[in-house]
């Protein structure tokens, strides 16, 4: 971080203070304002932090007026269609394109650490049948503090890479276990002859009793949707893993925290609401209708699938995801998706509204995802759980950089407190 000659100067109450200001490789210069409290005894205000930066990080960039999204430096278009999802895991993990030996031997650590301890079934086998794959997530992984005790030393370089790698193999497994536990149907064991992206469809949708091929095109499809979720800076729940782990807490138990803040529909669970909203919608003559719903400040309803805290353009993600969405159908052989159809018709319609014009709201990674998923089989309610095992990189990397910071420390944000102040206690008889 270089400390440009610029600063800033804040005057409060007729005092004037000067803060310093860093400059970015790229994107808008940073006030610091870490000293702000002890000489001027003010809090600065930001609830959903529009205009703070968290951290330090060198991991993700993203431009939202351009609709760019960078790993590393390498845009998010190039990584979709020249790498794969494993590649992009050691990229984000240690920051560079790996050579072909360390690729080959990263690809063997994860594919040979896929099996979780079988003593983890009996979790699953405590959940209804009917439960969310999510609410089961968010139990098992961060039951899985409880049996990984050699990676809790979380002071350890070493035991930190173990736990990122535990985490990024077995992520599938338990994604798919809790699949297969909400439909009734034997648990498969991973097979370590898969690449990752079919060892997760074989996991999900093979049954002992019969061969399972698993469809190339479906294989690619899915390590694309995995690739383009890998990470994206500090949104909410990145930011949820970095405020746990900041106390020190089992990285196990942090990605828990984080698997829960995805669920929520304004996050990852956008997906599964898109679809639903598309099946709602139901026929291209509707959208209007609908639109003018979400146009509505006194109904609740949003189009789903659109605007981003960030990207004030057209998200980079959702441009290579209806790119899959087409291709995959195509190449199925499912021409005519009603709902692929009233996406598209969506997509121009609202693109054309003076409300989305005007608010900048364009259709982000959800909005085509969702389609993709269905396609390859996945009820709704996996969607939001796929997500979360490609997002499980993008947290363990934004973890591993944190800890290994010796800036870090515990998150504390302070309030603008707006409650009574100082009054006695008045006994239950005098109230
Ligand atoms: N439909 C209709 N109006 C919308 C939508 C939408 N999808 N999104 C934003 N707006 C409007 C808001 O009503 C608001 O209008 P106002 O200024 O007149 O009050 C304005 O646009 C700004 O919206 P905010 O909610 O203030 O923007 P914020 O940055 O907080 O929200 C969010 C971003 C949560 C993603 C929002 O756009 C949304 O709810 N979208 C639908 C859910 C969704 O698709 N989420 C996925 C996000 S991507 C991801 O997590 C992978």
């Amino acid at each position: 971080m270089t400390e440009s000659q610029k600063t800033a100067n804040l005057t409060v109450n007729g005092e004037s203070y000067e803060l310093p200001v860093f400059s970015p490789t790229a994107g808008p210069d940073v006030i610091d304002i870490r000293k702000l409290y002890g000489t001027a005894g003010v809090f600065t205000y930001d609830p959903g932090f529009t205009s703070t930066a968290s951290c330090d990080s060198t991991i993700t960039y993203i431009d939202g007026e351009k609709g760019e999204l960078l790993h590393r430096g390498y845009p998010i278009d190039q990584l979709a269609e020249k790498s794969h999802f494993l590649e992009v895991c050691f990229l984000l993990l240690y920051g560079y394109l790996p050579q072909a030996d360390e690729l080959e031997q990263f690809e063997t650590t994860i594919t040979r650490h896929t099996m979780i301890h079988e003593q983890m079934h009996y979790f699953f086998r405590g959940f209804r049948r009917d439960a969310h794959p999510m609410a089961t997530m968010v139990g098992v992984v961060g039951a899985m503090s409880a049996f990984y005790h050699d990676s809790t030393d979380v002071g350890d370089e070493r035991q930190r890479e173990i736990a990122t790698h535990r985490l990024i193999a077995k992520m599938p497994t338990i994604a798919a276990m809790a699949y297969k536990y909400s439909i009734g149907q034997p648990f498969m064991y991973p097979r370590n002859d898969l690449d990752y992206a079919s060892n997760f469809l074989y996991m999900c949708f093979a049954v002992p009793a019969e061969e399972y091929e698993v469809n190339p095109i479906l294989s690619r499809a899915m390590d694309r949707i995995l690739t383009l979720h890998a990470d994206h800076e500090q949104n909410a729940s990145t930011s949820t893993v970095r405020l746990a782990s900041s106390s020190g807490a089992n990285p196990f138990a942090c990605i828990a925290a984080g698997i829960a803040c995805l669920w929520g529909p304004a996050h990852g669970g956008a997906n599964q609401a898109c679809l639903e909203m598309l099946e709602e919608i139901g026929s291209v003559d509707r959208i209007p209708e609908f639109i003018e719903r979400a146009k509505d400040k006194n109904d609740p309803f949003r189009l789903m699938g659109f605007g981003h805290r960030v990207y004030k353009n057209f998200d980079p993600r959702a441009k290579v995801m209806k790119q899959s969405a087409d291709e995959v159908l195509e190449l199925l052989g499912i021409d005519n998706n009603p709902k692929l159809q009233v996406a598209k018709a969506l997509e121009k319609q609202a693109l054309e509204d003076p409300y989305f014009i005007e608010k900048k709201l364009f259709p982000n990674v959800d909005f085509y995802s969702g389609i993709i998923l269905e396609a390859m089989g996945f009820p709704t309610s996996m969607f939001t759980p796929i997500f979360a095992l490609s997002r499980t990189v993008g947290w363990v990397s934004q973890w591993k950089e944190m800890i290994a910071d010796p800036q870090n420390k515990i998150g504390r944000p302070r309030q603008l407190y707006l409650g009574e102040t100082s009054r006695d206690y008045t006994d239950i008889e005098g109230r």
